[in-house]
């Protein structure tokens, strides 16, 4: 069932809540693909209903172009939701209006310093539109569950951090990375991808991967120059950043610290479309 108008959901929230229900929540900008599929499979695992969040956010994009090019298919993605289950999901398809009632700003948040690296370096405000609408979403449906993928580990780390630090009474859950056969990391930008893209965007897993392993051998800084290499050498992707960085503070590291949590993050550009991924290193 689809609702579009705040006040529906709300209601028959109420009525779950009444009931003693648990609910989940797993927020999208839609386009669902298999990764979405996965949060929303282990969220109907842990929950007696969960709602499923269909709204591009227009307030975390910095780029007006890739925002109005953003796929949005609510048939398909209504159709796919309903063969997972047509009884204990609920779609809340609102409106910008009906989300931001006239007001289409960011609130300002302090994310203790993760909102500054990574992502934060290269889309101004996107994560105060993030916070913005995640906490508008967590206020509409008070899950007591919410689901989100570790594709956009940094976002992960700051919906953690939105609930703690705003005392906001929600078990934020991270789910792992759903790759498509050939590593590519799942994600609604891959459906705009022209097929040369497609064909060689592949190799940002296979970068990664192989960064993977000389993690312990060599230094993070020839990691790095390593990878910078194989990107000066690919013709159709640029690569953006990559950084290899400490999963608590998400700052890029010279130096590996034995104890210390690593994961190697990446952003390259096949064409115009901007694709981001990441890796556990140890
Ligand atoms: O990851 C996304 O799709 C979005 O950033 C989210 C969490 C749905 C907020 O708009």
């Amino acid at each position: 069932m689809v609702y579009t108008e705040k006040k529906q959901i709300v209601s028959i929230i109420e009525a779950f809540k009444h009931k003693g229900l648990k609910l989940g929540l797993v927020p999208t900008m839609g386009a669902l693909h298999q990764g979405h599929l996965q949060l929303v499979k282990k969220a109907l695992e842990e929950n007696d209903k969960v709602i499923v969040s269909v709204f591009v956010n227009p307030t975390q994009f910095d780029n007006q172009d890739d925002l109005d090019k953003y796929p949005r298919t609510l048939e398909t993605d209504v159709t796919l939701l309903n063969t997972i289950s047509e009884t204990n999901i609920l779609v809340y398809a609102p409106s910008v209006d009906d989300v931001y009632e006239g007001n289409t700003v960011s609130q300002k948040f302090d994310f203790d310093g993760l909102e500054f690296e990574m992502e934060g370096k290269f889309r101004q405000g996107h994560f105060d539109g993030v916070g913005t609408i995640v906490s508008r979403l967590f206020d509409i449906v008070k899950p007591h569950n919410a689901y989100f993928g570790e594709k956009d580990f940094q976002q992960l780390a700051i919906i953690k951090k939105l609930a703690e630090k705003y005392q906001i009474p929600v078990n934020v859950v991270g789910c792992e990375i759903h790759r498509e056969p050939n590593g590519l990391a799942m994600s609604s930008r891959n459906t705009r991808l022209k097929p040369e893209y497609k064909q060689v965007a592949p190799f940002i897993y296979k970068t990664l991967t192989a960064a993977k392993k000389d993690f312990g051998t060599k230094s993070a800084t020839q990691i790095m120059e390593w990878v910078d290499n194989q990107f000066e050498n690919n013709d159709l992707l640029t690569l953006e950043y990559f950084i290899i960085a400490d999963i608590e503070t998400l700052k890029p590291i010279k130096q590996i610290v034995e104890q210390k949590t690593y994961r190697a993050f990446i952003a390259v550009y096949a064409d115009d479309i901007r694709l981001i991924d990441n890796i556990a290193l140890n």
